[in-house]
C-alpha cells in the first residue's frame, strides 16, 4: 500500500490521546494556528515536537455543494459565524490557556480575500488581546511542509499539490525557500473534478449526495470503464510542467452534451454512462498529473536539484487523496526511484494543524515572526517561491514511454 506518512508521535496521539493534559511538558512552547484561506474554518494548537494538542474544523463544504460553488460572500459569512468558537474549541481541547500560548500562526495569503480577512481580524485581535507574537503563514507552504509534521523528510524534495483551488510542482529547499517548477494555467483540477461531477448531476446520485466532485467521480470511476470514452491528454506538445484542465472539461462536456442527446436524457438526470464518464475524466486527469511530475522529476534530476540518498515526492492537497491518482504517481516514482509520501487525507485538505506546524517550523528557524503591534495585510494572490517555470519549459525535456495502466 502507499506510505502514509506519520511519525510516532501523530500516531500515538491519534490512537491513545484521550487527555490533553496527560502530555504536559511543562517548557514545550505551543503554537495556536488559524485557517480561513477557503472554505475551512480551522484551529489547532501544536506543540513542538508536531503533537496535536488539540483541534477543530468546521466545514462550509455542505453549503457550497448545494449552492453549486463557493460563494465568497458566503464562506465569510460562515467563517466569522463560527471562528471564535473553532478557536475556543481547539483550545478547550488542547487544555492550554491563551496565556500559555508561544504564538499565533494564521494564513494571510493567498485564498479568498473576504474568507482571508476574517482570520486575519480574528487573529490580530487575539494576539493584541494576549500580547502574544503573530506569524503569516502562506497557505501552499503550509501545505507543502505539512509532512515534516509526521514524518522525518530532508530539505530539498518535490512537492505536487492538488487542490479545489491549485495545482502545482514545486521543489521546497527551506521552509521559506521554494522553486515553482509548474502550475495551473487555468483552472485547479479539484476545481475540474467537481465541475464534471456537477455536470453530470451526480448530487443526484444515490451514493454520491454528500460527496465532493472528486470523491463522487472517484467512486463511479471504480465501476467504470475508462476505455469507453477517449479524452485527449492536456498539453501534450508542451514539455514543461505546467497544468490546463479547461479543456478537457470542454471535452467532457460535449461528450455528456451528445450523450444526453442521444438517450433523451434531460439536465439534472444521470446518465447510463456516468461510470464510464467518470472513469475515463479520472484517468485523464491522473495522466495529466503524472505525465507532468514525471518531467518534474526528471528536470530535477538533470539539474542536480533532488538528493541521491532517499529523493522524495511529497503529494498533498484534496485531490491526493483520489487513490487511482495516488497509484499513478506510484508508478512514476517507482520508474524514476523517488519515494512517495503522501499524508492521510485528514492532513491533505485544509486544516489549522498544518497552519500551526508552518508556525512551529518558523519558530523554530525564527523567520517571519512579528510583534503584535505590527500592522499586517493579507494577500489573495501570492506565487509560490520563485518561479522558474520558463527554465523548466526551455529544457524541453521529452518523457520516456511510461505505461500509467492501473488495474481497478
Ligand atoms: O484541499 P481541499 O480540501 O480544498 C482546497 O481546494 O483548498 O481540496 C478540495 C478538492 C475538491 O475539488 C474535491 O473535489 C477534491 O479536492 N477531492 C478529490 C477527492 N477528495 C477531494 N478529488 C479527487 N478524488 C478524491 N477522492
Ligand atoms: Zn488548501
Amino acid at each position: 500500500m502507499f506510505p502514509c506518512a506519520l511519525n510516532g508521535a501523530a500516531r500515538f496521539w491519534m490512537k491513545h490521546c484521550t487527555s490533553p493534559r496527560a502530555f504536559s511538558t511543562p517548557r514545550s512552547r505551543f503554537v495556536l494556528g488559524i485557517e480561513t484561506s477557503c472554505d475551512e474554518t480551522g484551529a489547532a494548537v501544536l506543540d513542538e515536537t508536531g503533537v496535536i494538542r488539540g483541534e477543530s474544523l468546521h466545514s462550509q463544504k455542505k453549503t457550497h455543494l448545494d449552492t453549486g460553488g463557493i460563494i465568497p460572500t458566503v464562506a465569510q459569512r460562515l467563517h466569522r459565524e463560527n471562528i471564535s468558537r473553532v478557536v475556543q474549541e481547539a483550545l478547550d481541547r488542547s487544555g492550554i490557556e491563551p496565556s500559555e500560548l508561544t504564538a499565533v500562526a494564521t494564513t494571510v495569503k493567498p485564498g479568498l480575500a473576504l474568507s482571508l480577512g476574517v482570520g486575519l481580524d480574528f487573529s490580530l485581535k487575539f494576539v493584541r488581546l494576549h500580547e502574544k507574537p503573530f506569524i503569516p503563514i502562506h497557505h501552499m507552504e503550509a501545505h507543502a511542509l505539512t509532512v515534516k509534521m509526521l514524518h522525518p523528510v530532508d530539505f530539498p524534495f518535490l512537492v505536487l499539490l492538488v487542490s479545489g483551488g491549485h495545482s502545482l510542482l514545486a521543489l521546497a529547499k527551506g521552509i521559506d525557500e521554494f522553486l515553482l517548477l509548474g502550475q495551473t494555467l487555468d483552472v485547479a483540477a479539484g476545481d475540474t473534478l467537481d465541475k464534471i461531477a456537477r455536470r453530470l448531476s451526480l448530487r443526484n446520485h444515490p451514493e454520491c449526495s454528500t460527496l465532493s466532485g472528486g470523491q463522487a467521480i472517484e467512486l463511479l470511476a471504480k465501476e467504470g470503464d475508462r476505455l469507453a470514452f477517449h479524452f485527449k491528454a492536456p498539453m501534450g506538445q508542451l514539455y514543461d510542467c505546467n497544468f490546463s484542465f479547461a479543456g478537457l472539461r470542454n471535452q467532457v462536456t460535449m461528450a455528456i452534451n451528445k450523450k444526453e442527446r442521444e438517450e433523451g436524457v434531460e439536465k439534472g438526470h444521470l446518465l447510463s454512462c456516468v461510470k464510464d464518464i467518470a472513469a475515463a475524466s479520472q484517468h485523464t486527469v491522473a495522466s495529466h498529473i503524472a505525465k507532468r511530475t514525471h518531467r518534474a522529476i526528471l528536470f530535477c534530476k538533470s539539474k542536480g536539484l533532488l538528493p541521491q540518498h532517499n529523493p522524495t515526492l511529497v503529494v498533498s492537497g484534496g485531490v491526493a487523496s483520489n487513490e487511482y491518482i495516488r497509484q499513478t504517481l506510484k508508478i512514476v516514482t517507482d520508474a524514476t526511484g523517488l519515494h512517495l509520501l503522501c499524508p492521510p487525507t485528514k492532513f491533505c485538505t485544509d486544516n489549522g494543524v498544518m497552519i500551526a506546524w508552518n508556525g512551529i517550523e518558523r519558530l523554530k528557524q525564527r523567520k517571519g515572526i512579528m510583534s503584535y503591534t505590527e500592522e499586517v495585510n493579507y494577500e489573495p494572490k501570492a506565487p509560490l517561491g520563485l518561479d522558474i517555470t520558463s527554465e523548466v519549459k526551455d529544457a524541453t525535456i521529452k518523457l520516456p514511454p511510461l505505461k500509467l495502466r492501473i488495474n481497478s
